[in-house]
């Protein structure tokens, strides 16, 4: 039913406003105003997306053809952005997304994926039986946000 296939420029518009509405529906739980306007802003930098889809392994899972989410791999083992539509959340679809993620980098030949995951994502990594390297900081158009460096044997 989760179907999973590679990005293209044309899905910009609904990658960038699927990025907004998660941020600014999901992630507001745990982060102030400042910080969700500040990170959802890099919706408008079309440049910045057309340079993921263009440089990373960049994947798009789709219910009946609709997008529900998305995810990249940048550098070959980096987990760099993973986003779940806002009203499809808990139905398997980071799961999905994930697998294929640890499918590719094993086949990029590395044995370890690493990320960097925020406060509302943990507890999704905690099952996916990623370790908690360490809590930082980061600055995100401006703002700082709490993080973690996380990895994954694989
Ligand atoms: C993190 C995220 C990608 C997870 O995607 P998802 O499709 O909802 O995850 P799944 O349905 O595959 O969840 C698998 C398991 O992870 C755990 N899990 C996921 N979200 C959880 C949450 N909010 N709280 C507790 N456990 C959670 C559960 O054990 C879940 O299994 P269950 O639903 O059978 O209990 C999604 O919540 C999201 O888009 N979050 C906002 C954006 C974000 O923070 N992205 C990550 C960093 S870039």
């Amino acid at each position: 039913m989760i179907q999973i296939r590679p990005a293209t420029l044309e899905d910009i518009p609904e990658i960038t406003s699927l990025f907004r509405d998660t941020i600014t529906h999901i992630n507001k739980k745990h982060y102030s105003e400042k910080q969700i306007n500040a990170w959802s802003s890099g919706a408008d930098d079309v440049e910045e997306w057309k340079k993921r889809i263009a440089k990373f392994y960049f994947i798009i899972a789709e219910i009946e053809n609709n997008m529900v989410g998305f995810a990249y791999l940048k550098n070959g083992n980096y987990l760099d952005g993973l986003f779940v539509h806002k009203d499809h959340q808990r139905q398997g679809v980071g799961s999905k997304l994930l697998r294929i993620i640890e499918s590719q980098v094993m086949m990029n030949d590395f044995e370890v994926l690493k990320s960097d995951v925020n406060k509302t994502a943990l507890p999704f990594f905690d099952n996916k039986y990623f370790e908690v390297l360490k809590k930082q900081n980061k600055s995100i158009n401006g703002a700082g946000f709490e993080n973690y460096l996380v990895e994954k044997q694989l």
